[in-house]
């Protein structure tokens, strides 16, 4: 039965999941292999901390604990432990357990921070110095810090003593992480290197990925489980190794941070990736990556879709020295038509859902559950929707945006702009005012600028092209109308 009239359900959640996601083709998360071992009778089988013989999770005992332990040796850690708020709730952790263990925390940060990052640091006080970005303007893309950039950063400042790279961008690039934390090592050895490696939960399990962050000789990382690593929505790992990253402080954190009462069906979910992974992992990526490998080839074969390949952004960006080939990133400029509109036009005539579109771009990510057929279905879905909004009158102009400003300005600490400090200004009026708000445009999904920056004459020229464009794209910020803009006092 399809959900016919949403309005007149009583149950409107429970129809979705049960009546509606049959038949859509998901080349977005949650990233589940059909294979995962199962876990049986949800409802009947939910059980609490209370049945002690077990353990209990938020104090790794029990069989929690050898749960964690499997997976530490899996993913190459010293410790790990599962964690249910995805890892947005692992960063926090992390955060929190590194500003305990340090006291006072300097952190270097590319700009691509996810908004857990950027909202953690505000609540524990951390000072954050931003490298500045790397933006691609042809392709709408963040692209990572070259090394000598980061390791002169780390020189010229020896108070920074956390090193934050989210790695690999959400467009699968990366860099080569371990010949960066060896050169750190070099000249620091005392700095902690915490990579957010969200999108990298299957960089373990085939040489065909980038090297994983432990593997690379960082000291933590945290893993969202069900972006590509098989686990159900909200599931993510911490692992950390080696002594500069103490146990008893992330642990505390665990406790504060993670519910009493974490679903054992989450957990179990992250047991069962992990059993997958480990013993399947390399085959199932190489499979992974022959759909998304047949997806790309078939795209460029529709006249105006140009699909970006490694070997572009590897020969323009030198510092990119791995990518995540099972994503999947489109630009169809050339075809007069938005990927805002592509998308929508993909969800609502074909039930084709992608993981992130924008002005010119789609990304696809291959999931697990992605066939060969899907993908053939997809290509044809995209010719055939291409060709029908060409032929739609009124069809939005190809988009021109300005350079993606790259200049950071920092007059105080995101921490410092708390509180009532803050006034509604107009944009035009707030060029050389401190900002008091995150303002992240879509494109290219980094913030334009972050709380305790200086507004800039180049900020406010693009914030008036998404305005512009509003209908294609979007921001994230205070005033969905981009007339105002938060400033401090
Ligand atoms: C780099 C990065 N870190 C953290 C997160 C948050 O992950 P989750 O959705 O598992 O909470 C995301 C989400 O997209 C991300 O891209």
């Amino acid at each position: 039965m399809a959900v016919k009239d949403k309005k007149k359900s009583i149950t409107p959640l429970v129809d979705i999941l049960n009546h509606d996601i049959d038949g859509i083709i998901r080349w977005c998360t949650p990233s589940i292999h059909p294979k995962v071992p199962k876990i049986n009778g949800i409802y009947t089988n939910d059980i609490s901390v209370s049945y002690h013989k077990i353990g209990n999770p938020s104090m790794d005992t029990g069989v929690f604990h050898q749960a964690h332990k499997l997976a530490a040796k899996a993913y190459k850690a010293d410790h790990t432990l599962f964690s249910v708020n995805g890892s947005t709730g692992s960063n926090f952790i992390v955060l929190r357990a590194l500003k305990h263990q340090l006291g006072k925390v300097k952190m270097l940060a590319q700009r691509n921070v996810h908004k857990s990052i950027s909202c953690a640091i505000e609540d524990y006080q951390i000072d954050v110095a931003y490298l500045k970005p790397h933006y691609d303007n042809k392709l709408q893309i963040f692209v990572p810090n070259k090394i000598e950039e980061i390791v002169s950063s780390l020189k010229k400042d020896p108070s920074i003593n956390l090193l934050l790279l989210s790695l690999p961008t959400y467009e699968g690039l990366s860099i080569d992480l371990k010949q960066l934390v060896k050169q750190v090592r070099r000249f620091n050895n005392d700095l902690i290197i915490f990579v957010d490696e969200a999108w990298g939960a299957h960089f373990p399990f085939s040489h065909k990925m980038p090297v994983c962050a432990m593997e690379a000789g960082a000291d933590i990382c945290v893993q969202s489980t069900h972006k590509q690593g098989s686990g159900l929505q909200q599931t993510s790992m911490i692992h950390w190794q080696g002594n500069r990253v103490k146990r008893r402080f992330v642990l505390d954190s665990y406790q504060c941070l993670i519910t009493t009462s974490p679903s054992f069906h989450l957990l179990a979910s992250i047991d069962a990736a992990r059993y997958l992974m480990e013993t399947q992992g390399k085959e199932i990526i190489d499979d992974l990556l022959e759909v998304s490998n047949n997806l790309r080839e078939g795209l460029k074969r529709i006249p105006g879709v140009r699909v970006i390949s490694e070997d572009y952004i590897i020969s323009h960006h030198k510092q990119v020295t791995a990518i995540d080939k099972s994503k999947v990133l489109v630009n169809v400029a050339e075809t007069g038509i938005s990927g805002f509109e592509l998308a929508h036009y993909l969800e609502e005539k074909y039930k084709v859902i992608v993981e992130k579109y924008e002005a010119s771009n789609i990304l696809f990510l291959t999931t697990f559950q992605n066939s060969q057929f899907e993908a053939e279905q997809t290509i044809k879905y995209v010719k055939d929707a291409i060709g029908t909004l060409q032929k739609m009158k009124n069809r939005p102009k190809t988009i021109v945006f300005p350079e993606f400003p790259e200049n950071i300005l920092k007059d105080r600490s995101s921490f410092s702009v708390n509180g009532n400090h803050f006034t509604k200004e107009d944009i035009a009026k707030s060029v050389g005012k401190v900002c008091a708000e995150y303002v992240v445009p879509y494109p290219p999904g980094i913030p334009l600028l972050a709380k305790g920056e200086i507004i800039q004459k180049e900020h406010i020229e693009y914030l008036n092209a998404l305005r512009h464009y509003k209908d294609l794209t979007y921001v994230l910020m205070s005033d969905k109308d981009i007339s105002t803009i938060l400033v401090a006092r």
